[in-house]
């Protein structure tokens, strides 16, 4: 790519991909491949350190269109995302296994998720967005042995979720359910939480579970930040007399980072 014209054709025809993408979703895994080629080369495109001079470029322009892009394709990708993991839960009830590019990332990330908050046997571990392929939950609860509940606020979600922790999962302690936070009564007794990055509302969510949640709690906000936002919703102040940042892991190779909260009365 030469030009900073050429980077904005290419996020342009990204977004029209997803577009597409989304659109032709009929529950079934016939357009499985295009969505795992496009989302691949998405995350390939998104964490290319050539692309960050025409981010920066471009942000210094404040373009009104460019703005609305870059919601457009936040929005679509974490669409098209959700939908990947929907293909494979399917293909994995029709025995095929494929780990594309994406997982990867996700799951090489999960072994650095709580920093030096580490998750034990005893620990309770609630995820926000745990999504038709529940990965951070069979991994987790699978190098711990940590209690996991996963919620979500889609149906189909939920319904191949539980079918893939059935099939990988066996005799692990994972729950998945269609909740939210507030109807949870596991929410106060959480000891780790993590928010997908995808999840829209995180932050108002966060906000909302300083009065849901115990003292000790340690809350885990993946997000992305300049490139990276056009593939994870960002990272966004809070409200200092309820959370405190009190880490936040940069992973420069991969699609998001983590921001590591505690309430204000905890951070020291
Ligand atoms: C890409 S998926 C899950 C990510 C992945 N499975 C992981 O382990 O990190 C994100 C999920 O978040 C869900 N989601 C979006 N907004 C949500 C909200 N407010 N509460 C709960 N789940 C939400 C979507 O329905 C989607 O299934």
């Amino acid at each position: 790519m030469s030009t900073v014209m050429d980077f904005t054709k290419q996020l342009n025809d990204f977004s029209t991909t997803f577009e597409q993408l989304a659109k032709v979703y009929d529950h079934s895994v016939q357009h499985s491949e295009q969505m795992e080629n496009a989302i691949n080369s998405y995350s390939h495109w998104i964490t290319d350190k050539h692309h960050e001079s025409f981010w920066a470029d471009k942000e210094l322009e404040r373009s009104t269109d460019f703005e609305q892009l870059v919601l457009n394709l936040r929005q679509q990708s974490s669409l098209c995302v959700a939908i990947m993991e929907k293909y494979r839960a399917m293909k994995l009830q029709q025995g095929e296994v494929e780990i594309a590019d994406y997982f990867k990332n996700i799951e090489e990330c999960i072994e650095k998720e709580f920093g030096s908050f580490h998750v034990t046997s005893d620990s309770k571990v609630l995820l926000i967005g745990s999504g038709a392929f529940p990965m951070t939950p069979l991994l987790i609860a699978r190098r711990t042995g940590a209690q996991v509940v996963g919620i979500d606020i889609d149906d189909e979600a939920i319904g191949l979720g539980q079918a893939v922790v059935e099939t990988l999962g066996a005799g692990l302690r994972i729950h998945l359910q269609k909740a939210l936070v507030q109807e949870l009564a596991y929410t106060k007794e959480a000891t780790h939480i993590i928010f997908s990055s995808t999840v829209a509302m995180k932050y108002d969510i966060l906000d909302q579970l300083y009065s849901l949640t115990n003292e000790h709690v340690i809350v885990a906000m993946r997000y992305g930040n300049g490139l990276k936002s056009l593939f994870n919703y960002p990272q966004q102040a809070t409200d200092h007399q309820k959370w405190r940042l009190v880490d936040n892991i940069l992973r420069p190779d991969d699609v998001f980072d983590i921001a590591l909260y505690q309430k204000a009365s905890h951070a020291g």
